[in-house]
């Protein structure tokens, strides 16, 4: 490891980061881990946009950990309120009430869609959903199989497994979450609105909405007794960076309500990073749940459940109860987070910087006909790489060399797609127009060396 690299500021963890490689390497035997895309860096510390590795190198992160680090890395206000609070309290029992947790809830029920004023919190992302899911079966009684979307994907917990595309042959193949069926079995899937490949063949111009019709269709004859939800992300994320059409997020409301089904929006990757704090206000729909997770938490381990007033929410009678669902140091950091993005028009910059990076794509575009569809929202932007534009081919493995050429060149991408064929540029909020011309510089240089 470079000496140099230390951060060395006293802070109690100096001696962690003086391992050697074959301390390193000995360690490395003993972790199991179930996910995520290895080989990367070890990574080291990061300051905004940016992380080190071990041996000091340098990347601009376009993943943002997860799409979880908006302000990016070592935000220092956040990291002042979390340090000041930790003094205070850490970890409170959820019986316990707090002030920063009367705080939040007050402040995300104001960004919340107008009639959507209960908030709840749980340790993490997918547990929140699982909220949703529970107060769905619990406000449709005799429900018991949920709706969701191909290629969607919500989580891996054996409540959400069922509903990501991971436990289906999405991608020619069954991944790890096919393996848990017997406590999988939930979900039942319509089509999802994937305009660059409609499954009906239709053409954006005369569009009659298919997949809505399916959803119907699926609704009256492929599922046992009334559903109990419908859970969808307004934009799939790690399905591909779809775009959905908002005729179809429309018709997906009004269908919901013909037949009394909750409509349950994970919001998970969406909120903020699409340049509106949701996709219920982007789209002017509003969910019977929402849900949020990942950057919620400000860099801190949150998930957040949104109730649509009028529906029932939980009784203090162990519906929902976790020893860290009442983590004060996340609800801090998520309180200043929030903070920040409203006094430094974060919205306002997430619009305009995805603007910038679109334009910026588009330009590679005509030199790489390769890069088949860019689809944009704000700084959730996803490239499909094809063959070429007429036979729409996916390339995965020269996504893949495009994603690992960047990475050498000192900036990470992230790898989606059900086809894998899609790279997922999703940095820091906080990312600047130098940056971003660094980024495209990049990604140019790295798909002329695998394509050209
Ligand atoms: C849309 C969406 N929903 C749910 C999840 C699950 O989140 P977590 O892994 O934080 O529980 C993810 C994670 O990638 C996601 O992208």
């Amino acid at each position: 490891m470079n000496k140099e690299n230390s951060m060395s500021q006293g802070d109690g963890v100096d001696s962690l980061y003086a391992m050697t490689t074959e301390e390193i390497e000995e360690c490395r035997k003993h972790l199991m881990i179930g996910g995520g895309t290895r080989g990367g860096p070890v990574l080291h510390h990061g300051k905004g946009v940016r992380v080190w590795d071990i041996d000091g190198k340098s990347y601009i992160d376009c993943t943002s950990q997860s799409w979880a680090l908006y302000l990016g890395y070592a935000n220092d206000e956040i990291w002042q309120a979390v340090q000041q609070h930790a003094r205070r309290l850490t970890h409170v029992h959820q019986g316990f009430d707090t002030l920063p947790r009367f705080a939040l809830a007050r402040k995300i029920a104001s960004i919340a869609p107008p009639g959507m004023s209960r908030v709840s919190f749980v340790p993490t992302s997918a547990l929140a959903l699982e909220g949703a899911m529970k107060l769905a079966l619990k406000n449709r009684p005799q429900s018991a199989n949920f709706l969701c979307l191909w290629d969607s994907y919500h989580g891996t917990t054996l409540g959400t497994m069922g509903a990501s595309w991971i436990t289906t042959r999405s991608n020619g193949q069954y991944v790890g979450g096919s393996r848990f069926l017997p406590l999988t079995r939930q979900c039942v899937r319509a089509p999802n609105p994937y305009c660059y490949r409609c499954y009906f063949g239709q053409k954006p111009e005369t569009c009659d909405l298919m997949c809505a019709k399916m959803l119907d269709l699926t609704i009256l004859k492929g599922v046992n007794g009334p559903p109990a939800g419908l859970l969808m992300e307004p934009l799939q994320a790690s399905g591909g960076q779809i775009i959905f059409p908002r005729r179809y997020v429309e018709a997906v409301r009004e269908i919901c309500d013909r037949y009394g089904i909750p409509l349950v929006f994970d919001e998970i990757q969406t909120f903020v990073r699409i340049g509106k704090w949701t996709a219920a206000e982007y789209y002017g729909v509003t969910p019977d749940f929402l849900v949020l997770g990942k950057a919620v938490g400000g860099g801190l381990p949150l998930g957040v459940t949104i109730v649509r007033d009028g529906l029932l929410g939980y009784d203090p009678d162990t519906e929902e109860l976790h020893t860290f669902a009442n983590n004060s140091l996340s609800q801090v950091a998520s309180l200043k987070l929030l903070e920040i993005i409203e006094r430094d028009r974060v919205l306002d910059s997430v619009n305009r910087i995805g603007e910038y990076f679109k334009e910026g794509l588009l330009r590679l575009q005509a030199e790489f006909p390769e890069m088949g569809d860019i689809r944009q929202v704000g700084l959730h932007i996803g490239v499909e790489f094809v063959k070429d534009p007429e036979s729409k081919l996916p390339l995965e493995a020269e996504t893949k060399k495009i994603r690992d050429e960047a990475m050498r060149r000192g900036v990470i991408f992230g790898l989606a797609g059900v086809r894998r064929n899609l790279l997922k540029i999703k940095p820091p909020l906080i990312i600047g127009r130098e940056e971003c011309d660094e980024v495209l510089r990049i990604l140019g240089d790295s798909m002329q060396a695998v394509f050209r």
